[in-house]
């Protein structure tokens, strides 16, 4: 995923934040590789520094992938903790757990193949953080459930909110996106801002995250 922070700018603050496991070096190079989206370090970083910030014990993730993102949040989390992290892509989930097992974390992430609109109803909240992270064109409906699942003053990241810049009319001319998702993300946007039962912060780190901290 394309950056909306100048390379040089990106490369100087990923020097400054080690990566808390040396297997992350290694899935985003299977991810280059291979052309799976992951997030970008610097987000890797704000999600681990956020799970420490708020002492989060359970988390939920949507979109596994190949687990770079769980594995910069699992990291922060305590031997007892919990991430359950949802993928519909069986080939990529069982990289990723083999990951979680290399890095030792295999005893506190539960990956969960399937469609993430099918599994959430079956899942017990409440988590201290929910990353959203799968289809852009899923984030609107899945917002009320994943409100839901969230503790009061937990927070609910979303990554990909600025879209390489596309949510921005004009900003990328001509879009290089596909028109449904672009639509769908800047609908989302402007639905959290005006969501009462959350306090929301847009930050241009890595493709754009928001996070929002559901009401006390
Ligand atoms: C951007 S990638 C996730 C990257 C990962 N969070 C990381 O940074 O390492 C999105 C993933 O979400 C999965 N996905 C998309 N929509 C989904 C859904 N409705 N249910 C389950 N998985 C979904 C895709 O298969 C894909 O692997």
């Amino acid at each position: 995923m394309a950056s909306v922070t100048p390379a040089a700018i990106a490369a100087y603050l990923d020097g400054l934040s080690p990566a808390p496991h040396p297997v992350l070096a290694r899935i985003r190079a299977e991810g280059r590789e291979h052309g799976v989206p992951i997030v970008d370090p610097l987000t890797g970083a704000l999600l681990h520094g956020l799970t420490r910030a708020i002492g989060a014990t359970r988390i939920l993730e949507i979109g596994t992938a190949i687990g770079y993102s769980a594995v910069w949040m699992a990291t922060a989390l305590p031997p007892t903790g919990l991430l359950v992290t949802l993928d519909r892509d069986p080939a990529r989930a069982t990289t990723a757990r083999a990951y979680f097992a290399e890095a030792g974390l295999d005893d506190r992430v539960n990956v969960v193949i399937g469609e993430a609109d099918r599994y959430l109803h079956k899942l017990a909240g409440p988590f201290d953080l929910v990353f959203q992270d799968g289809d852009k064109q899923q984030y609107g409906p899945m917002l009320d459930k994943l409100a839901a699942l969230l503790r009061p003053g937990g927070l609910l990241v979303t990554d990909n909110v600025l879209w390489d810049g596309e949510v921005v009319p004009g900003f990328v001319d001509p879009p290089q996106r596909t028109p449904e998702d672009t639509a769908a993300i800047a609908a989302y946007n402007e639905r959290l801002a005006g969501d009462p039962r959350f306090s929301t912060s847009w930050l241009p780190v890595g493709d754009g995250v928001a996070i929002a901290v559901k009401s006390s």
